[in-house]
């Protein structure tokens, strides 16, 4: 397509890599040709908690395909990882069912894999604890959430507050444990070079994944070369190194050739992270013309033995809603199960399920519109820190969803519409997600003929990264995106940060945007730009992203069954860099949220101490038949503070709120309050 100076952001530029991708062409980590490959796979613990004594029948003896077992009885000794989940093979002690306790490595992957099911081992199981209850005795405040967050908040007199208010409810919502499904499975092919190391792995973040594996073998980062072109999905799953990565590079050490291991879907569920169930008690008080006195909103969840991830649940809950009074906190309890992670949108995603609906239920109290309610009680300033937004446009989410999605004419009473077999029902909640940079660096290369090369060690998950960076650089540089070649996906590339938390083009656009600056206005032929210092001198309060959630929905009279006719998401972030590419962000993530609404569920059997759906025919995600009419757009939003381009993240904000739209549309369709998620038809007949 054709771009003119100065104008290639905000232009719908299709994915660089699409090509490349369509046709087979782009390498994914565990497709990259190297010789004398070997393959891995794990052996998977099967029991939750107690001992590996020994692995006691050894298949090399029985097969001429495998080359090597290993156990924490024969592996080499690893340095400690800062991440306990990679400290493989390490240690008897089996911390969850299903944390990998051995590895076979063989000359074809059907050998490892048949070896590893055959494995004899000696273990000693002992009592385990799987169950996550809102009176575990366990239970524990930890000393912040993720990531750095306090615990607990408090401000003005909630408990008093709310014992005075005239309207309120006191209700608990629980979500379920989630697993991140990225098409592209978790994928390592480990190739040492002398006392280098190379590592086609599959992650958001090559330079954490080089320091992380460096450690554990006592390299620095700068002999670990994480190759990471092509990810297909990660969703926070990927955002930090994972067992496969140390695994593949431990075993290839061993055998002295290459080895590749690639999880197979199942093992997953257990390997890469989960999002932790909750349990959220919301307290909302209210005076009786809808002025919202005091927010209450406390949260139980897991973590694992191994290491503590406190996800941060009720911070969104903070700077939501204007309120005098107000409390939130988090309590943990450590058990027998893997070490839960980030998911798409962690904290905001199962916190504003449970305020968005409880908010729909006191609207119902207090006899007021849903969307009204809402912009009455719109902060002036953020809530807790007083900090002055620094754009903020919720309340033009909400009418512009409203006039979009035909609110007006909607009948307030449940149960109160129905078109033949379907009760007909519709809801609205809200959205927000943090704006946050982080430190990067980027070099940008004239070429010679009017070319240039900018590079830095982003990835692209499949968001449009790669695209949105070149359009940037387009622009910084006074050039035709068709000028840019932009190289990222390697972490011998310029430093950049995690693509986590909706921060990557705002992190690595700004380290490309200085640094084309830089070269246009040089006579030079590179120019190098850190933005550390910039990022770090920024306010950090009062910046977040916005939007609006609607749904409509009908719902079988007979048999339960929820569909979704319509899903609306409008939004406000700032600049939009590439519709093209926003839209896909925005519908992905109102689809996952489709998916938490009525789909996903982590079915826990605590005799086992597993969940017992470890495929994607057993864990249902929503696919392309559950889809009906889906529809994102934007409102106009120019924030210049935020960072040079004026863009808010996007990537996380579709997954916040629209489950409540959702399950508050259930409500009004069939008069049904269901407060444990998903809504399965089983809990509306
Ligand atoms: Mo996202 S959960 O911050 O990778």
């Amino acid at each position: 397509m054709t771009t003119t100076f100065s104008s290639a952001v905000g232009q719908p530029l299709a994915r660089i890599e699409g090509p490349a991708k369509v046709t087979g062409a782009a390498l994914y980590a565990a497709e990259y040709p190297v010789d004398g490959l070997a393959y891995a796979w794990v052996v998977q613990s099967p029991i939750a908690r107690g001992t590996l004594n020994a692995v006691v029948v050894d298949p090399t003896t029985e097969d001429n395909d495998v080359i090597a077992v290993l156990w924490h009885g024969n592996a080499p000794r690893l340095e400690p990882a800062d991440d306990p989940e990679l400290d493989v093979l390490q240690s008897e002690h089996i911390s969850y069912r299903g944390q990998a306790i051995a590895l076979v490595v063989a000359r074809t992957l059907e050998a490892a894999r048949r070896a590893a099911q055959v494995l004899d081992l000696d273990l000693t199981e002992e009592p385990h604890d799987s169950l996550l209850t809102a009176d575990h005795p366990e239970l524990y405040t930890p000393e912040k959430v993720n990531p750095s967050f306090p615990a607990v908040t408090d401000t003005g007199e909630f408990e008093a507050a709310y014992a005075a208010a005239p309207v309120t409810v006191d209700v608990t919502y629980e979500t379920p444990a989630l697993h991140n499904n990225p098409m592209e499975p978790h994928a390592t092919t480990a190739v040492w070079e002398g006392d280098s190391l190379v590592l086609y792995d599959s992650n958001q973040h090559p330079p954490g994944v080089a320091a992380a594996v460096g450690k554990v073998f006592g390299l620095s980062a700068d002999r670990v070369h994480v190759i990471t072109e092509h990810v297909g999905g990660g969703f926070g799953s990927k955002g930090t190194a994972r067992p496969n990565a140390v695994l593949a590079a431990l075993a290839a050490k061993v055998v002295g050739r290459p080895v590749k291991l690639a999880l197979p879907r199942q093992a997953m569920f257990s390997m890469v992270g989960h999002r932790t169930p909750t349990i959220q008690r919301l307290r909302l008080g209210a005076q009786t013309d809808g002025t919202l006195t005091a927010i209450g909103h406390d949260a139980v969840e897991q973590t694992s033995r191994l290491f503590e991830f406190a996800e941060q649940t009720t911070v969104a809950t903070r700077h939501m809603y204007a309120a005098a009074n107000r409390h939130t906190g988090h309590r943990l309890v450590r058990l027998d199960m893997p070490t839960p992670r980030w998911m798409r949108a962690p904290g905001e995603a199962p916190g504003m399920a449970g305020l968005e609906c409880a908010l729909d239920e006191l609207a119902e109290k207090l006899g007021q519109d849903p969307v009204e309610f809402r912009i009455r009680n719109e902060p002036a300033a953020e809530p807790e820190t007083g900090k002055p937004f620094t754009s903020r446009n919720y309340v033009a989410c909400l009418r512009e969803g409203a006039t979009r999605f035909g609110w007006a004419d909607r009948d307030p009473r449940p149960r109160a519409r129905r078109e033949g077999q379907w009760w007909i029902g519709t809801g609205v909640a809200g959205a927000t997600y943090p704006t946050m940079a982080q430190p990067s660096t980027a070099r940008a290369r004239r070429l010679g003929d009017g070319r240039f090369e900018v590079a830095i060690a982003a990835t692209d998950l499949g968001t449009g990264a790669r695209t949105i960076l070149t359009q940037i650089a387009a622009d910084a540089l006074g050039a035709p995106a068709e000028a840019v070649t932009l190289r990222i996906g390697d972490s011998t590339l310029p430093m950049a940060s995690v693509a986590g938390g909706s921060s990557g083009s705002a992190s690595w656009g700004w380290a490309v945007t200085g640094a084309c600056t830089e070269l246009r206005g040089s006579g030079r032929d590179e120019a190098f730009f850190d933005s550390t210092e910039l990022v770090q001198q920024q306010e950090k309060d009062g910046k977040h992203a916005y939007g609006a959630h609607f749904a409509e929905v009908r719902v079988d009279a007979d048999t339960g069954e929820v569909r979704v006719s319509r899903l609306l998401g409008v939004y406000a972030v700032g600049k939009v860099l590439n519709p093209r590419t926003a839209r896909s962000q925005f519908i992905g993530g109102m689809t996952m949220g489709m998916g938490m609404a009525l789909h996903e569920e982590g079915v826990l059997d605590p005799a086992m101490g597993d969940w017992v759906n470890h495929d994607l025919a057993e864990y249902h995600v929503p696919v392309h038949a559950d889809i009906e009419s889906i529809e994102a757009t934007w409102i106009e939003e120019e924030d210049t503070t935020v960072n040079p381009m004026g863009s808010k993240g996007i990537g996380e904000i579709g997954i916040v709120g629209s489950p409540a739209a959702i399950v508050n549309a259930v409500w009004h369709a069939t008069g049904v309050r269901v407060r444990d998620l998903p809504v399965r038809l089983d809990k509306l007949l």
